[in-house]
Order: C-alpha cells, then structure tokens, then sequence
C-alpha cells in the first residue's frame, strides 16, 4: 500500500460516509514536516456534519486506528498525520528489492486479451511523426496492461488497400522502374504517386484507368496483385527497419487488405437489418440519432470503404481474441470515423462495440505549423532518429569520453530521448518538436532519466555492488523520505496510466522520481560507513530498479553507465 493509501485506509472506520476514493480525493501534503506527512482538512464536511471542523478534526483522531502511525494528531481544522519513517521505509525497500523489476504488477478487473490497433501507416508513404506517435504510445499501453496482467495483441492495421493502389499501378505502369523501387521504395512510390496527382489534372483519362486497375486489384487479376503485393513488401520492409530502431514488434500485420473477403458478411447483416440507406447511388447508414453524419459504406460503383474494412475488422478481433477492451491508437483527427464504427457496430446489435476504445491524440507540428506528406512538410523520421544518435554521441563524448560501448548507449539515449519526449506529453496536447530540446540532459527529458538511473548504478559499482538483503532496511534519514514516498506511489502510478490510458503519467512519475534522487543524492553521502549504510544502498539499488522499469513500461532503455 502507498502512503496516502495507508492514511485513506486509517480514515476510513472514522467517516463512514465517505468513500475511500473521495478520502483519498482531500489528503493533502502539509506545508512544513512540523504538521506530519500527510494532512486530511474537515472544512468541507462542517456543513454536513452541522459541527465546528476543529471539533470533527479531534472527533476523528479519537476513531482512527493509529496503529501505523508514529502519530496521530488534530491540529485546529485538520488531522495530521506522522509516519513510523523507519518501519515505512523498510517496508517499501523491502518490496521493491523482493519484487524487481516485478514491483507493481498486478491484475485489475476482468482480464483478457486486448487488441490494440497502433502505428497502422500506408504503404508507398513515409510514415509520419503521427504514425510515430501512434506507435509509440500503443507499445507503451501494451507494455503497461501487460504488467497488469491483461494480454495485450499487438496490431498494425497497414494503409494497404483502397483506391490509391489503382493509381499506383497506373503512375508506376507509366514513369516507374524497378530499379528505382528497390533502391527507395518509399520515395520513388510516393514520388509516382505525387506525379499522377499533378498530371490527371489535364488527363481525366488516366482516373478512369486507375479505377480499372483498382477494379483488376479487388478481383484478383494476375498482374495488379503480383504489383500490389510488391509494394506492400517493399514499404513493409522499410517500416520494419524503424519498428526495430525503437525496438518495438507487432502480433500482426494484417492490414486493410486482408479484410477484402470479410466484407461482404458486414453488408449482409447490414441489409438484414434494413440499416442500408441509398443516397445517391451510395450505400449509407443513417446515424442521426447519434448526432453523426451517415456512415459510408459502399460507393456507388461498388468499392468498399476505410469505415467498412474497420467495421469486417472489428468483428474480426472479437471472434479471434475475444477480447476484453479493443483499442486504437489513432490521432485526434479520426475521433468522428471511430464514433461511426461503435454507432454502426451498436446498431447492427454487437452489443460488445462499448468495449471499443478510440484513444486520441495531439498533433505533432514543426515551428508551429501542421505537418503535411502532400505540402511537403514533412519530418522524416528515419533523419530525426538519426540526428538524435548523433548528438547523444556528441553529449557523451564530452560528459564521459572513456565509455567502453558508446555506440550502443548514445542509440539508446538519442532514441529513447524522442520517444520519451512524446511519451511525456499528455497524449491529447499537441506539441512542437524540436530536436535539441528533445536530446538534452537536463531538464524534463529522457537522458536526464537514465542519467538519474545510471548514476544509481554507478553509485552501487562503486559501493562494491553488495548484495542487499530485503529485511530490515532501516532508514531514518529526512532527506530520504520524498523519495521513499515516491517509491511506494509507483504500484497505484502504473495504474491510473492504464486506466487512463495515458503514458505521460509514468513518464511524469520517472521525471518526479529522478527529480527527487537527485536532490537526496546532491544533499546526502552515500558511500560512509555507518548503521544506515546498507539502508542508503538499498534506497539507491530501489531507485535504479524502480526507474528502469518505469522506462521499460514506456519502451525507453536504461544504460547502466553514460
Ligand atoms: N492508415 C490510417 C492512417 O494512416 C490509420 C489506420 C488506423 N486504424 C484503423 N483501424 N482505422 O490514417
């Protein structure tokens, strides 16, 4: 149990009406140690109680179980409490050191598999710093259910299907090289691609022609899927190349194509249950009474739509994972598409469409302007990642010019330095990147996190690297304790990270936690041989495991020097 839940806990037989979340909801940190370590204020509940709060306040230290507590007391209007530092202390180390980098797990509610659709780019485009964004936020969700006990399914639904490969196929037919392809396969397809768009213009004959060739594609003609299919492995190459740069890897790859034969099933349960609408030779689903605008599911020459494959795979995943919560990590931008796909599934009578969780996020933008493949403004992310290495390099061969294997640290910290920068950032908020701020080991970054975990380390090399036993770590030092209560608040952390499912929250908490290192570091000698020796250690070698893991469940490596 964390501290203030401990509190929360003591309170509780005291205020029968309130529940343990809304006492946990009013504890407080009071100003100055002199009024304990955690405070709970009774003004609010003067007015239910028709009672002075200095009284309630007295009222609740007579009921509380203080048997934790070194003390109990009512100061005027509030109930102050004061922790058995020693015995808190030893029970946290204690935890930790038993437990590893397993400190934290758990198991919450109903548990169950989780398909969690992420990164999903298009083939024959870059992908983009949203895709990015998608990618990395998804694996760090996984890796946060999975400490949680939940089997999370990993799942990159490709852009590899719709109307833009008939134009593919015609562009490549017309200016395209294989040699070329397999050199750059992304550029040189995106290159056509871009081509095509600025020539139909004049030759409205070359759409007719795509349309043919997207036709040859649905029905399975020799020459557009032998196209098609290279395509799709030449780009899947490429992306794979910067999946394993951020050493992230997927369940499956079955993208948009792979539900072509599964659509026709979600038409005819459509049409049994009268939902088809036609408007204008289209089919459409009528969603007014959800405030939405009509889902679109085939056009009026036949060819299925983004919405319609989503909708074959949903029914998909349930079937084959039977899952529990299904999430998609897909910007802000697609909020109106995934509130069409729960409508639809809801009215087609799946009554599992509220395990369906869209979860949103911001834009990334560059000198404060929208990104865009079609504009030309475009990070890419090969280059970011790149230019990053480099300057961790550059920051390590200044801060430690002898590191033995500084190759592999500085790819760790300049990697995990962009994935760290958009993992802390509330997913909802849109942010500007800017790689020197991104790198910097100082300040609210990813190197200043691993920096915080290697000097952990360093201190325990230097220490001898003792074992340190679990029991009996008896810790009395002031200086300790914003760390220790740190230490305890990291189980009830990885929580509200998964039920919100928000991975700045453990990037905040590992910020706060190297923070507060840091400072015990800078104020405290460590390594003299005194009775509490062994107990700083264990604090020390606590604090390294808690931080690794902390990075880990964010996809981020924790070098043991840097
Ligand atoms: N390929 C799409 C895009 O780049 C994202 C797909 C998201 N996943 C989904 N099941 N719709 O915009």
């Amino acid at each position: 149990m964390d501290y203030k839940q401990l509190v929360a806990a003591a309170l509780a037989p005291a205020l029968p009406d309130l529940t343990q979340d809304a006492i946990l909801d009013k504890i407080e940190q009071p100003k100055t140690s002199k009024q304990g370590d955690l405070a709970f204020p009774t003004f609010t509940l003067a007015k239910t109680l028709h009672k002075a709060p200095q009284m309630i306040a007295s009222d609740i230290v007579e009921k509380v179980d203080d048997s934790d507590f070194e003390k109990v007391v009512a100061m005027g209007p509030y109930v102050n409490f004061f922790f058995k530092k020693a015995a808190f202390a030893a029970d946290i180390l204690g935890q930790v050191l038993t437990n590893g980098g397993h400190f934290g797990d758990g198991k919450l509610g109903e548990q169950g598999q989780v398909p969690i659709d992420m990164s999903s780019p298009n083939i024959a485009k870059p992908i983009s710093m949203g895709h990015l964004r998608s990618t990395v936020i998804g694996n760090s969700l996984a890796n946060i259910l999975s400490k949680l006990d939940y089997q999370p399914v990993k799942i990159n639904h490709l852009g590899d299907w719709g109307t833009q490969f008939g134009k593919l196929i015609t562009a490549y037919k017309m200016w395209g090289s294989e040699a070329e392809v397999k050199a750059d396969p992304i550029n040189n397809l995106l290159k056509y691609y871009v081509r095509f768009h600025k020539e139909d213009v004049d030759h409205p004959e070359m759409d007719d022609e795509a349309r043919e060739w997207f036709k040859k594609l649905e029905n399975g003609d020799e020459e557009a899927t032998h196209l098609w299919s290279w395509f799709r492995s030449e780009s899947l190459k490429a992306f794979k190349k910067i999946y394993q740069r951020l050493d992230i890897d997927f369940d499956s790859f079955k993208g948009e194509a792979f539900y072509n034969d599964k659509m026709q099933e979600v038409v005819d349960i459509l049409e049994d249950k009268h939902l088809l609408q036609e408007s204008q030779g289209a089919e459409v689903v009528d969603l007014s009474k959800y405030d939405l605008n009509p889902a679109l599911i085939k056009k009026s020459d036949g060819a299925t739509l983004y919405i319609t494959r989503d909708l074959a795979a949903a029914i998909y995943r349930k079937r084959t994972y039977d899952f529990v919560q299904s999430l998609y990590v897909v910007g802000n931008e697609q909020t109106n598409h995934f509130k069409q796909l729960k409508a639809v599934l809801t009215e087609m009578g799946f009554d599992w469409a509220d395990q369906i969780h869209h979860i949103p996020f911001g834009l990334i933008t560059s000198g404060g302007k929208k990104l865009s493949t079609r504009s030309g403004r475009v990070i890419l992310l090969d280059k970011v990642l790149d230019d990053a290495v480099t300057l961790a390099h550059e920051q390590i061969e200044a801060k430690n010019p002898d590191l033995p294997n500084k190759d592999e640290v500085a790819d760790a910290v300049g990697i995990g330095a962009v994935v760290f920068h958009d993992l802390k950032n509330e997913r909802m908020n849109s942010f500007d990147f800017n790689l020197e701020e991104v790198v910097r080991f100082e300040g609210e970054t990813g190197p200043y996190v691993q920096y915080a975990h290697a000097r952990a380390e360093s201190i325990l090399r230097k220490a001898g690297s003792p074992e340190i036993a679990a029991t009996d770590q008896t810790l009395s030092d002031p200086a300790a304790w914003d760390t220790l209560k740190l230490l305890s608040e990291f189980p009830a952390t990885v929580v509200r990270a998964s039920t919100e499912y928000e991975p700045s929250v453990i990037a905040k908490y590992a910020i706060h936690l190297a923070k507060a290192f840091n400072k015990y570091y800078a104020n405290t000698k460590i390594l003299v041989e005194d009775d509490e020796l062994n107990a700083r250690l264990a604090l020390v070698k606590s604090v390294s495991i808690v931080l690794k893991e902390a990075l880990r469940l964010l996809g981020v490596k924790a070098p043991d020097e840097m």
